[in-house]
């Protein structure tokens, strides 16, 4: 891994694990094709504003930013589910006030979207957007709906097995973070060159949520786990 760049009295973070992530360009993913880079990377040295900011606070967050089911008017359809778990560091300690973004498709397994036009319906009641901060033991919690499969064109009859996007912004622009969750058993993981871009099976398995029966609700919802861990040897597989 390289060490922290310093320009300027300015520290940089460490970047990302390719070991972990995967490689840019992979023969089966048919859109790395025309966006992975055609020449060897250039390092750039962290500035000030990347290193510094966005700084967010719980008064940027709404109370039901976390609550996707509770955006609109009536509920959306779909097989309501907790998600939720730890942001943890490469030792283990709980990583605070981290923003998590997430977005998904609906039940149907459409997007709100206009790239989206999959014959599936679009719900009135289901944005699939929502955020919040974690807290002060590094815990975040979703309320939302089981997204459903979606093909998405990159081979014969391809379908992606339902996942959720997750972002999370940390302390600054320079450690931002991409990722993707999945649900256990997903019958589509064979056949899906994104989870394969992650190169190791046990690190696949990290984006492998976990069903959680104590965090069920009895009459009302499942429930998910999916921890998330920044560095290590454990660590959870990023988007490049
Ligand atoms: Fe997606």
């Amino acid at each position: 891994m390289r060490q922290p760049s310093v320009t300027g009295g300015v520290v940089g973070y460490r970047r990302d694990n390719a070991a972990v992530d995967g490689p840019y360009l992979l023969p089966d993913y048919v859109a790395t094709h025309t966006r992975a880079p055609k020449r060897p990377l250039v390092p750039l040295a962290h500035t000030l504003s990347e290193v510094t900011g966005p700084v967010y606070g719980h008064e940027d967050v709404g109370e039901l930013d976390h609550d996707l089911t509770r955006q609109h008017d009536g509920e959306p359809l779909g097989e309501r589910i907790v998600l939720h778990g730890r942001v943890l560091d490469g030792d283990g300690r709980p990583v605070r006030g981290t923003l998590i973004e997430v977005w998904q498709a609906n039940a149907a397994g459409r997007y709100r979207h206009v790239v989206d036009q999959h014959p599936a319906p679009l719900d009135p009641n289901f944005s699939g957007a929502g955020r919040c901060l974690t807290d002060d033991e590094g815990r975040y919690r979703f309320i939302t709906i089981k997204p459903g499969a979606y093909p998405w064109r990159n081979h014969d009859n391809a379908w992606r097995a339902a996942h959720i996007h997750l972002s999370l912004f940390g302390p600054a622009f320079a450690t931002r973070l991409v990722t993707q969750m999945y649900f256990p058993g997903d019958p589509l993981f064979s056949q899906d060159p994104i989870f394969y871009s992650v190169p190791d099976q046990r690190d696949r398995e990290r984006l492998i949520s976990q069903f959680d029966l104590a965090e069920t609700v009895p009459e009302w919802a499942l429930a998910y786990e999916f921890d998330i861990v920044l560095r290590g040897r454990e660590s959870t597989p990023m988007e490049g």
